[in-house]
């Protein structure tokens, strides 16, 4: 989604800006801008739709010198992706140019009230609001004016304000939308997200929500919007190193990270599993009394997208080995319901960003009913990872491609890990803790196998290329992984239409629609529901629909049947989602370029949606 940047310092602004809003392409964005405050303390500015080299095209036919300056990546939301629409925005003199993550929920009223007061607005934008009411409140001192329009502003923001009135600051806010600052030595860096900083600090300061930053080349101070008194913050390591970010040899940063998988369940599980006692250690969960955590009798997950049905799969992980009764909730429901939560329930909400808007009002939400709220989080340091009282951190790396890929087979691996945590303090026996954490321990070869025949699944995708409909059909653990497949395709190789069902939901509607040119997609290991979903292929092929059947390895029958088949190392049943989720996610890079499409930072989608 949006992503903000700022430099003040010696050095030419413009270069930090420029490779900050790079940094901050994977997040998605429509339009670009950047604002810089010159020798002679005039504010220019460059926008364009499109790309940053669009952009950059655009700025290096003018002259856009200077030492300090904002700039901003686009994810339209009110008024479409259009130059004018693009961040920074100005006020009416063009000398205080704002650039802003979030949405003013009030801003159709403020509008009105400085229209009337004179003001004049050229775009369709909550943000440009912002711009014009830091005007009327500016009496010399941008930080105070900032301060008081604050006060006046519904709704979430990080924002980043530059003024050639007080032009040796820059000021920055926030309330739920993320913001650093990235401290150096006679120059100081702001960003929406830490990986935009990496390669020119690695001292961080996380604001909090309700805090403003005044931030001057040498120096910075944070106050509480709210008392105004100044806050001490802490300053953090940014952990992040260059090459996480990197493409490391591949052309996209999808197959880097689908490619990446077997890597990421090591780093998951690294350190986590006592194997002789069948246990699992949670570092992240030690902090927690141990008496409330062994009381928990029912747990709530939420989460959204793709995180949602990882935490479906945890659902059937953690009620069938721990015996704890489980809800999956999407995070932009939940927020809105009134749920029933008690102290003996537990929230885990899943993200990998942490930062997904719902899933933090849905964690203030369950923190005000008492509940004991947990996070599984991919992003160290994120909003959800401090929010909560305690959590797992998923260790999967940096994910720069919007479509999540190595992070869902991160958090499945996660709640695997919980399950067993959960499951050995209940009823689970040594044995039963060691077959599952032998197996984990297995998954990332397993995997590695199926990554070494993707040039099979890259003929699937050239061989369906030309259908624009597709069913993917699974029973119980890999009903979620069916839902996920579905979800893949249309994000990446979005010209596709395709849904995720319970096989025994096919017969309830769906199935209304298989002809010859609807093919299915049938997740069938040789598990429990195996004879079901059996049935399920026999229904839709006596339609003359086409099968691509994912399956455990040495299942020859299933040839006769199907028109094509995936086979997956055979694993404990909880476990396949974890390999079927491997084809499903390669079938959905193929597809995307085989339609010849921008795979890594897919149409209309951003990598974290921090708005609602
Ligand atoms: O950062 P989060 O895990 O909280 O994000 C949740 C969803 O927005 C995300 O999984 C989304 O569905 C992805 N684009 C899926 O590939």
């Amino acid at each position: 989604m949006c992503g903000i940047a700022g430099y003040i310092g010696k050095k030419d602004a413009k270069n930090f800006l420029l490779n900050a809003l790079k940094k901050l392409e994977y997040r998605g964005y429509d339009s670009a801008g950047i604002v810089i405050l010159s020798e002679k303390k005039d504010l220019n500015c460059a926008k364009s739709v499109g790309k940053i080299k669009d952009l950059e095209k655009k700025i290096s036919k003018i002259d856009l010198s200077g030492k300090s300056g904002i700039a901003h990546t686009r994810w339209a939301t009110h008024g479409s992706p259009t130059e004018i629409n693009a961040h920074p925005h100005h006020d009416c003199q063009k000398e205080i140019f704002v650039a802003h993550n979030g949405i003013i929920e009030n801003y159709k009223s403020l509008r009105a009230d400085l229209e009337k007061l004179g003001h004049k607005f050229i775009s369709e934008t909550d943000t440009e609001v912002i711009s014009h009411l830091v005007e009327s409140n500016f009496k010399g001192n941008i930080e105070e004016a900032v301060l008081n329009s604050l006060k006046q502003m519904k709704g979430a923001y990080a924002i980043a304000v530059i003024s050639k009135h007080d032009p040796d600051k820059i000021v920055v806010a926030k309330k739920s939308s993320p913001l650093v600052i990235g401290v150096g030595v006679g120059e100081n860096f702001i960003a929406s997200d830490a990986s935009a900083i990496i390669g020119y600090t690695d001292k961080i300061i996380y604001l909090d929500d309700d805090e403003l930053g005044i931030i001057t080349s040498n120096n910075y101070k944070i106050i509480s919007t709210i008392s105004e008194n100044n806050i001490e913050k802490k300053q953090c390591k940014l952990e992040l190193e260059e090459y996480e970010i990197q493409k490391g040899g591949h052309k996209y940063f999808l197959f880097k990270e689908i490619f990446e998988g077997p890597e990421v369940v090591k780093n998951s599980v690294r350190g986590r599993i006592v194997s002789e006692a069948g246990l699992v250690k949670l570092g992240g969960l030690e902090v927690l009394d141990q008496q409330r955590l062994r009381k928990i009798n029912r747990i709530i997950i939420i989460a959204c997208g793709t995180a949602n049905y990882a935490g479906k799969v945890g659902e059937y992980m953690i009620e069938e080995y721990a015996g704890i009764p489980v809800e999956v909730e999407i995070a932009s429901e939940f927020r809105y319901r009134k749920p029933i939560i008690d102290s003996q329930t537990a929230v885990i909400a899943i993200s990998q960003s942490g930062e997904t808007a719902d899933t933090l009002a849905s964690i203030q939400e369950a923190k005000r009913k008492g509940a004991l709220v947990l996070g599984i989080v991919n992003t160290v340091g994120s909003t959800i990872a401090r929010e909560t009282d305690a959590g797992i951190y998923n260790h999967a790396g940096s994910e720069i491609s919007v479509a999540s890929t190595k992070a869902f087979i991160s958090q499945i691996i996660v709640l695997a890990l919980l399950t067993v945590y959960l499951g050995r303090t209940r009823e689970m026996s040594l044995v039963t803790g060691k077959r599952l954490t032998d197996e984990i321990k297995k998954l990332p070869k397993l995997m590695k196998k199926i990554l070494n025949s993707c040039s099979e699944i890259e003929k699937l995708a050239k061989k369906y290329s030309a259908y624009r409909n597709f069913f993917f059909l699974g029973r119980k653990y890999n009903y979620p992984i069916a839902c996920e497949g579905a979800l893949k395709l249309k994000e990446i190789a979005n010209t596709i239409h395709a849904e995720g069902y319970a096989g025994g939901e096919m017969k309830h509607g769906p199935i209304a629609m298989i002809d010859e040119n609807f093919p299915c997609f049938f997740i069938a290991p040789r598990d429990s529901v195996y004879e079901k979903m059996w049935s399920n292929m026999e229904e839709v092929k006596a339609r003359g629909g086409q099968i691509i059947a994912i399956t455990t390895e040495g299942n020859k029958e299933i040839e006769n049947l199907a028109d094509d088949v995936i086979y997956i190392p055979k694993t404990l049943e909880m476990l396949t989602p974890i390999l079927t989720a491997v084809p499903l996610h390669l079938f959905a890079a193929y597809m995307g370029i085989e339609l010849g499409l921008d795979i890594d930072q897919p149409r209309n989608l951003a990598k974290s949606v921090t708005v609602e």
